[in-house]
């Protein structure tokens, strides 16, 4: 045995690790999802990604014009484990192991070449894995300047005042024997609607923080939630502080099918489908991580991706400071809510995927469905540019009859209907309900029936002796009234003769 304070210098040999490396799992959306990361980071308002087929000589460039990096920050960047995942990140760093340019890359293809231009001068290495494999001292030898045959792709840099293009070559993964210029064409589809989805915050909007190009041809944004769909019904937003950062939760429910063409029915869809395109999205500095997951929550071993529930789409926006407590992972395409968070987001999901579930069943409109218009309600809701507002809607009767009977007292009345309007406890209610596994509706009718008697029997006797209803009109309007509707075994019980008293 060795002594303390000994030890053998014991350095990963690289071509074997690497070639370990390149099986972490990346799909080619996925990975170049992770450089396009990187680009954003950097600060770049345009990307550029270009497919140049030619068989096993095929490569794949990205270019942007972010800052760019001078010949040091390019040798650290390629570098492998240069920066430590537990360091903090600037908050709109969308990197976090030091791992991604390199992994991706490799994940993908052989060579991998990146040049950045900064003060005018641009630098240029690469790896390339083949050399490593034949070099005769396992060493990490990382190449200056591009290989002959890159050159000419480097000229893409020249026109650009600052900026990086990374440029994969020997796309042994990708162009596996059999493989055609056709599958190249799918697979170029496949990565403009991953891109499409995953950077969509980025992308929306008239005057958008980011643009893509493949190929020449800008990428449109897609968003999961459909929010321009007038018949998209969504939550208050709900705000929960965790460990080190706030995250933001918002249900969305998209309209039934019947309410879509065709065509805005396909695209909806997303690039997976609808039923695995349910649940959770989880964004991390509004880059997409997760596309539709119930991230195993749902009681047992959690809820499956049933089509009950695909309408069922639920935001979360993490900031970067809270990695750790969510697990993401090297791929960035997988995160693990915390225990402390379990509760919150299962309350919100039971809630969301309920209201779906009835959307998907009676093809019901989420909002003013007409059922319930027909229906007098205590609550309206005025939707507004500025969100919902909930008002006490004073032709219920059982507002009306305090208001017609307040006399003098009428300020006083409607400021405590104002007062109560402005606090109602959203989130409060929003969570709770989400507990429960009965419709919403089911609340008022819990053991509360004798309370529901004696509202109602005050209601159905102011309407008979002030407004000089006849009792089979008090009653037809009861039955149309919330949420005296749901009790009509109560109201036929109602004497003809009102109850003498009050
Ligand atoms: N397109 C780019 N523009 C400027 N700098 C970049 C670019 N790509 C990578 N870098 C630099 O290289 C570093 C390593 O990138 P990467 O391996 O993806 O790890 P991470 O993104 O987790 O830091 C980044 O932190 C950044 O400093
Ligand atoms: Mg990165």
């Amino acid at each position: 045995m060795e002594e303390p304070g000994m030890f053998l210098h014991a350095p990963p040999k690289a071509a074997a690790l690497i070639e370990a490396l390149r099986g972490l799992g990346y799909s080619t959306e996925t990975a170049l999802a992770d450089i396009i990361d990187n680009s954003i980071t950097a600060r770049a308002s345009e990307v550029h990604l270009a497919f140049r087929w030619s068989g096993a000589n095929s490569d794949i460039s990205i270019l942007d014009n972010g800052v760019g990096m001078d010949a040091g920050q390019l040798e650290q960047a390629m570098r492998l484990g240069e920066k430590d995942p537990l360091d903090e990140r600037a908050s709109d760093d969308l990197g976090r192991f030091g791992l991604g340019l390199k992994t991706a890359s490799f994940s993908q293809c052989r060579l991998l070449t990146v040049a950045s231009r900064r003060d005018a001068s641009t630098s240029c290495l690469r790896w390339d894995l083949d050399v490593l494999r034949e070099s005769a001292d396992d060493g990490w030898h990382l190449l200056i300047g591009p290989a002959p045959e890159s050159m000419e792709r480097l000229s893409l840099l020249n026109s650009a005042r600052t900026g990086t293009l990374v440029l994969w070559g020997r796309l042994d993964r990708i162009v596996t024997q059999g493989f055609s210029e056709q599958d190249f064409l799918d697979l170029i589809d496949r990565v403009e609607s991953h891109l499409a989805m995953v950077f969509h915050r980025y992308l929306e909007g008239v005057r958008p923080r980011l643009r893509i190009f493949i190929n020449g041809e800008p990428l449109r944004a897609w968003d999961p939630f459909l929010r321009s769909h007038a018949a998209t019904w969504s939550s208050p937003e709900i705000q929960q502080s965790h460990g080190a950062g706030v995250i933001r939760l918002q249900g969305h429910v998209l309209p039934h099918r019947d309410r879509l063409a065709n065509l805005e029915y396909e695209e909806a869809a997303g690039p997976r489908g609808w039923a695995v395109q349910q649940g959770f999205y989880v964004y991390r500095n509004e880059r997409l991580l997760v596309a539709g997951s119930w991230l195993g929550l749902g009681n047992g071993r959690g809820w499956l991706q049933g089509e009950a529930h695909s309408l069922a789409r639920i935001r979360v926006d993490l900031p970067n400071s809270v990695d750790a407590d969510w697990k993401i992972d090297i791929r960035k395409s997988t995160a693990r809510p915390p225990v402390l968070m379990r509760h919150v987001l299962t309350a919100l999901a039971e809630s969301v995927r309920q209201r779906a579930g009835r959307v998907h069943a009676h093809r019901q409109q989420p909002v003013n469905s007409p059922e319930h218009a027909e229906i007098v309600q205590a609550w309206r809701a005025d939707h507004r540019k500025d969100g919902v507002q909930y008002r006490i809607d004073e032709s219920h009767p059982a507002v009306r009859t305090v208001l017609d009977e307040a006399g003098l007292l009428l300020p006083q009345v409607r400021a405590m209907l104002r007062a109560i309007e402005e606090t109602v406890p959203l989130q409060r209610i929003w969570l709770d309900e989400g507990k429960k596994n009965e419709a919403p509706q089911a609340s008022s009718q819990d053991g509360s029936a004798e309370d529901i008697r004696s509202v109602l029997e005050v209601i159905y006797r102011g309407m008979i002796r002030r407004k000089g209803m006849s009792p089979t009109a008090a009653r037809a309007s009861l039955l149309r009234t919330d949420p005296f509707n749901s009790f009509p075994d109560l109201i036929a019980a109602l004497p003809d003769e009102p109850v003498h008293g009050g």
